[in-house]
């Protein structure tokens, strides 16, 4: 694959290039249809949350780093199409894997591994025994906490919808009054995005104030999305 690089900045693939990558490895047109469709959304979402702060960021990172974010899910599917809902907490790791048997640099490889919840420790992967090898799996860069936070926004339950922020607050105190206020912060810092015009353009329903998206980002994941 020919990517552009810039400067010292890592080589990012462009929005075709990575839409080829999701029509090569999604098992079915319906998972490519919820996977791709998601990440567009993620992408849209992050583009409106840059406004204002586009020059503290890597804009076309962010973009690949949106629009690759959840590659990993493919590899979840089994051979009748189905998605091993059991273990889509790993689907993270296995799209940074993917990605570097790709040949990708790091720093976009990260966007998969990177975007869980509102951040996965190596104490909430012993404390759940979620089936990941113990480590953190934190966005640190700028990039990837933008990325991590507007995958919140929408979720690919069934069907899709999107999610507001209230909504996800309530969802992932589940899992720690630490990770609602981290969430909150983020809200604090980045401002919530108007999913209006992406709920209409895309026919997903927004999610109400008050009712769990249950597993915003993700469909039924067994920990935090
Ligand atoms: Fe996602």
């Amino acid at each position: 694959m020919v990517v552009r690089r810039v400067g010292r900045r890592p080589a990012v693939p462009t929005d075709e290039q990575i839409r080829e990558l999701h029509e090569r490895f999604a098992p079915t047109p319906e998972a490519f249809d919820l996977v791709y469709t998601h990440c567009r959304i993620v992408c849209a979402v992050a583009e409106q949350l840059l406004d204002g702060r586009r020059s503290a960021y890597d804009v076309d990172l962010v973009r690949a780093g949106s629009l690759l974010h959840d590659i990993g899910v493919y590899r979840l599917y089994d051979t009748h199409g189905r998605l091993d809902h059991r273990n889509y907490v790993r689907h993270g790791l296995l799209g940074h894997d993917l990605l570097r048997e790709l040949g990708f640099p790091e720093a976009l490889c990260r966007f998969c591994s990177r975007h869980t919840g509102v951040g996965l420790t190596r104490e909430d992967v012993l404390r759940q025994r979620l089936p990941l090898p113990a480590a953190d799996y934190v966005a640190e860069t700028g990039e990837e906490q933008l990325v991590m936070y507007a995958d919140k926004f929408h979720s690919k339950t069934t069907p899709p919808k999107f999610v507001t922020a209230a909504a996800y607050t309530a969802d992932v105190r589940r899992f720690g009054e630490d990770k609602a206020d981290r969430f909150t912060a983020m809200v604090a810092h980045y401002g919530e995005p108007d999913l209006t015009r992406l709920a209409d353009q895309h026919q997903h329903p927004p999610a109400a104030d008050g009712v769990s998206p249950l597993g915003a980002g993700s469909p039924r994941p067994p920990g935090p999305d």
